[in-house]
């Protein structure tokens, strides 16, 4: 039996066999939840969950795409089958599709709505399916709230605590528009209005829903897509536009999560955390006229931002 802080615990990650979603199933896991991936890749979910229980920990993977009602009633039906109860939900799925790119004339009515329905839609339906059952599982075993410690008079019984946990990926892309990505940003906006709406619909049931809002991740895909499209001198460029000059590893995000789905964090509700290395921060200006010099210096670097139709900027 795990002493980690969300011991007795039940979570489901989304999108949990790497990146983000891996770290953060394996991160909860070695807290001592027991963790359900949902992902579209069979392969990659099965070894994730291999390498939680090879570290100690439980793990099991469904199959699903995020976007489907029955996924998200299925996925609810399998932790509660499974684990006994729910706890966490972790809504962290996402794969997007160039047709997703441009600006409100150039997407096509289909990308809009399908992404839109992966982006959001699913996390509503996540949540639709998860509440009930957090209700249903109620506090954690053995949780003890201790004698009622709220500062002031306290009318009737104290509130319920520790039912559960919603936490949603945003983005940088959430707070900071950029040009000709219209579904992407619009997506991640709403998951900050959708976890602001949920925090208040749910808190009085003892269920607290954040956000988190990445910046620059370099997760496994990532990593390939830089080995493709860019070099050394280009991604430190990108590092030098972060105040800690770095960009962010899935585990940055997953430390985050897990944060946020401890008994510590049973006071933080609908808050958006950008877990961003301060770039969301600073004032852009600055950061142009800052890196100038490094550009002129580097001329041969190379981002993905440099693929043809991606420069986005000049018109
Ligand atoms: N990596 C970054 O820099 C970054 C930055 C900000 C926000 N984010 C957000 O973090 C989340 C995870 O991103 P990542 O970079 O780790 O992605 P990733 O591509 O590394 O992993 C995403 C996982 O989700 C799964 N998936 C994709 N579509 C799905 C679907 N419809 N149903 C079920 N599973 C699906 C994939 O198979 C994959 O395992 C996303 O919401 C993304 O928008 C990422």
């Amino acid at each position: 039996m795990s002493t980690g802080n969300l011991a007795g615990k039940a979570a489901i990650v989304t999108g949990g066999a790497q990146g983000i979603g891996g770290a953060t199933a394996r991160c909860l896991a070695a807290a001592g939840a027991r963790v359900l991936i949902v992902d579209v890749d069979a392969q990659a979910a099965s070894a994730n969950a291999e390498a939680i229980t090879r570290a100690g920990g439980v793990a099991a993977c469904m199959i699903g795409e995020v976007s489907q009602e029955e996924t998200a009633r299925a996925m609810v039906g399998r932790a509660m089958g499974e684990f006994g109860r729910l706890d966490i939900l972790v809504q962290n799925a996402y794969g997007g599709g160039w047709d997703r790119m441009g600006t409100a004339v150039e997407v096509e009515p289909r990308a809009w709505r399908e992404g839109l329905d992966l982006l959001v839609g699913a996390l509503f339906l996540g949540a639709k399916y998860a509440v009930p059952a957090m209700v249903e599982s109620g506090p954690p075993p053995g949780y003890d709230p201790g004698p009622w410690q709220g500062a002031g008079l306290r009318h009737g019984a104290p509130p319920p605590r520790e039912v559960g946990r919603l936490v949603n990926i945003s983005s940088a892309h959430g707070l900071l528009q950029a040009p000709r990505s219209l579904v992407y940003e619009v997506g991640k906006s709403a998951v900050i209005g959708l976890t602001r709406q949920m925090a208040v619909d749910f808190g009085p049931l003892g269920i607290t829903v954040n956000a988190v809002a990445p910046g620059h991740i370099v997760t496994e895909r990532m990593g390939q897509m830089w080995e493709k499209a860019g070099n050394e001198e280009g991604f430190h460029l990108f590092e030098l536009h972060y105040p800690v000059r770095r960009t962010g590893v899935p585990e940055d995000v997953a430390h985050a999560i897990t944060f946020l789905c401890s008994p510590e964090a049973s006071f933080i509700t609908g808050v958006v955390l950008p877990v961003d290395g301060g770039m969301t921060v600073q004032l852009q200006e600055n950061v142009i006229m800052d890196v100038k010099d490094y550009i002129l210096e580097h001329p041969q670097l190379k981002t993905h931002f440099d693929r043809p139709g991606r420069n986005t900027a000049r018109h």
